[in-house]
């Protein structure tokens, strides 16, 4: 059996080209007692990828150079060597970008055909959704009646912030990066106010124009001048989850911004970093929150799906051009 996989040429200077990828092809060893042969069915392209493929150490190790990159994929068993798995069997894994893989059965997770379509468990049911909800719920903790920012608003993550947060009761206002996507915020999912920030100049006034209570949570998923602009409208007590921070992803020097430490001091507010993993105590609580919300369809759930394996570095590029609408993913195959 063959199987083609996509490697790390090279570490990326500044934004990653196709040229930092290298589609391999090899042949597959027979299985060992405990292993399992995948066959692909959706790869996940994640923003955090990009800090794998430097060398700096962060809170993953760095992808090597000359191996496969790795993330979230949904892979059908269609050959298993492991009691636990049979043929068929849809299951959920960090495993390599590749067509076919063998894997040993720990560390998957298998997946109930029935809960719901196969890809969300890359999305609003998996890393994506667990991170929107328990950065907001938890570090937000957003009241009926506040005002909810939410940055990257139009993505993975961010839908599902402004989606939880009007169930909350809270007023919503989205920032993204195109009117396209405000329309589908504003008209699609609810949210109160949008502002694309591709076509503002001033973020400061532009937010405070959309929250004229001000701002009780941020949820930034950006950085930079857009956060910026919203740390000039914080209520007292506001709350700001520190998700992600992309517009630096790609920088080679990263620009010093405002001092904000005496902001927070008279706001008395509340800033806080997370790594969805922080939370796996309570992946159980927000799994079943987020699909009960899902199969109520009270949580609308967009994809942007790319079609073929030799589609995965365009699609994970196209993250930081803002390709994406919803949670982007790459069908590779089929179930059989
Ligand atoms: N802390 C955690 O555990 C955790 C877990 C998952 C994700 N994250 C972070 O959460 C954020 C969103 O992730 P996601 O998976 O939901 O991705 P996503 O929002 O679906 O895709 C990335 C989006 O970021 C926006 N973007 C790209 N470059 C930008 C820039 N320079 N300035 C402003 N916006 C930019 C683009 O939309 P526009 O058209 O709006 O520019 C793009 O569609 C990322 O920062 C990611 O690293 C953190």
């Amino acid at each position: 059996m063959k199987a083609t996989s996509i490697l790390l040429a090279s570490r990326p200077h500044g934004t990653p080209t196709e040229e930092n990828f290298k589609f391999e092809e090899q042949e597959l060893s027979p299985l060992k007692e405990g292993e399992v042969l995948l066959k692909a069915l959706y790869i996940s392209v994640d923003p955090y990828m990009r800090g794998r493929m430097s060398e700096a150490k962060s809170y993953v190790p760095p992808y090597k150079v000359g191996e496969p990159i790795a993330g979230g994929v949904i892979a059908e068993v269609v050959e298993s060597r492991e009691q636990q798995y049979a043929k068929g069997d849809v299951v959920l894994g960090n495993l390599p970008w590749s067509t076919y893989t063998i894997a040993r059965g720990k560390g998957l997770t298998k997946i109930d055909k029935q809960v719901a379509p196969l890809s969300y468990h890359l999305g609003i049911l998996g890393m994506p959704g667990l991170t929107a909800y328990c950065g907001l719920l938890f570090i937000g903790e957003p009241k009926e009646g506040e005002t909810v920012v939410v940055s990257g608003a139009a993505g993975a993550v961010g839908t599902v912030v402004g989606q939880i947060a009007k169930l909350k009761g809270c007023r919503v206002v989205g920032i993204a990066g195109s009117d396209d996507k405000i329309d589908y915020l504003k008209n699609e999912l609810g949210f109160d106010e949008g502002i694309n920030y591709k076509a503002t100049s001033d973020m400061a006034a532009a937010i405070a124009q959309a929250c004229p209570d001000g701002v009780d949570v941020y949820f930034d998923n950006v950085g930079g001048e857009i956060t910026d602009g919203v740390y000039a409208n914080l209520n007292k007590f506001a709350r700001i989850a520190i998700c992600g921070q992309i517009a630096y992803y790609n920088a080679t020097t990263v620009p010093v911004g405002p001092r904000i430490e005496s902001t927070l001091l008279k706001k008395s507010a509340l800033m806080k970093g997370f790594i969805v993993n922080d939370y796996t105590g309570r992946f159980g609580e927000a799994t079943r929150g987020l699909a009960k919300w899902v199969q109520e369809g009270k949580l609308q759930y967009q994809e942007n799906i790319t079609e073929g394996f030799g589609q995965v570095p365009q699609a994970f590029l196209g993250l930081f051009t803002g390709e994406n609408t919803g949670k982007q993913l790459v069908r590779i195959a089929d179930p059989s």
